[in-house]
């Protein structure tokens, strides 16, 4: 495994391949980051992983300062996992002038949920993600399920704007309690890592009250939302979604579980965590 930290570089490195398989990542990795470089190591003849903290992605009052920058443990868990490029580029060597060139995704998908939580968080992510594959020029990109509105982001962008890579979606991957594998869960103290498996077993109370037959969705929502906040939490949102927009389903969506999945993201002290799970 070769670690390289500017663009010349790693261009230099690829033009021995033709099918780059990537996964774009902020570092930090646990073992739901190293499953999707296990899974994307199949798919290309050379397998890179970015590590970047993007600035771009943070809103002022966010962790961008404080996101843990751990190079070293990351690249012994990426060799282990068969990793075959690191990317690790500085800022400067992302952004060596002022990014005034952004990528702005449609409203109706990046500014619900997440993006009207964190707005303009899409956008960073699209303008660093576009910039990363012109870069890398991958055959094929790894996204993570957790991030559930963000791979669709991505899927959008990369099909309206005809770039010539598959984007394959991995499964999330959960601590044995459920708790979904992220590295902010390096920010909870004793307590509230044991708390925060609430945040899944609420999701999961939300799809079985939907297999329960409950249709008033308001009322699935309003509950799960109070559980949460009369535990301690602050939730941002608990709710039920179309898979394919992420808007809120119609009445004939609601006989089709399939169409469906429940998303959540809420505050446990001063960390903010997301998950999400299809019915
Ligand atoms: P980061 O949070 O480091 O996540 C990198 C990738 O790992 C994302 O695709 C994310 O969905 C995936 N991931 C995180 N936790 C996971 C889990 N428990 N199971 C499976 N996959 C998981 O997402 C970002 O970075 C950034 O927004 C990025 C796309 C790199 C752009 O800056």
């Amino acid at each position: 495994m070769i670690v390289v930290h500017t663009v010349a570089e790693l261009r230099a490195h690829l033009a021995n391949f033709k099918r780059p398989a990537f996964v774009p990542t902020m570092g930090n990795l646990h073992e739901g980051h190293i499953a999707l470089v296990k899974q994307a190591k199949p798919l290309g003849d050379v397998t890179v992983v970015s590590i970047f903290v993007n600035r771009l992605q943070f809103l002022p009052h966010e962790d961008f300062g404080t996101y843990p920058r751990t190079l070293e443990a990351d690249c012994k868990k990426l060799e282990a996992a068969g990793c075959d490029v690191v990317f690790a580029p500085s800022e400067p060597e992302l952004y060596p002038e002022p990014q005034g060139y952004r990528v702005t995704p449609p409203t109706e998908l990046a500014d619900i949920l997440e993006g009207h939580f964190r707005p303009g968080f899409f956008t960073g992510v699209c303008t660093v993600v576009l910039k990363l594959f012109n870069i890398v020029q991958p055959r094929v990109a790894v996204f993570g399920a957790k991030d559930y509105q963000q791979q669709m982001v991505i899927r959008r962008m990369v099909a309206q704007l005809a770039l010539p890579i598959e984007i394959v979606t991995g499964a999330t991957l959960r601590a044995d309690d459920g708790l979904a594998l992220s590295s902010r869960n390096g920010y909870l103290s004793a307590a509230e890592r044991a708390e925060a498996v609430q945040l899944s077993r609420t999701l999961k109370g939300m799809i079985v009250a939907l297999q329960n037959g409950e249709h008033n969705l308001a009322a699935i929502e309003q509950h799960a939302m109070k559980t949460l906040a009369d535990r301690g939490w602050h939730p941002d949102y608990l709710t039920v979604r179309r898979r394919h927009d992420l808007q809120p389903p119609q009445a004939e969506d609601l006989t089709h579980a399939d169409r469906l999945v429940v998303l959540g993201a809420a505050k446990l002290g001063t960390t903010r965590l997301i998950d999400n799970i299809e019915v």
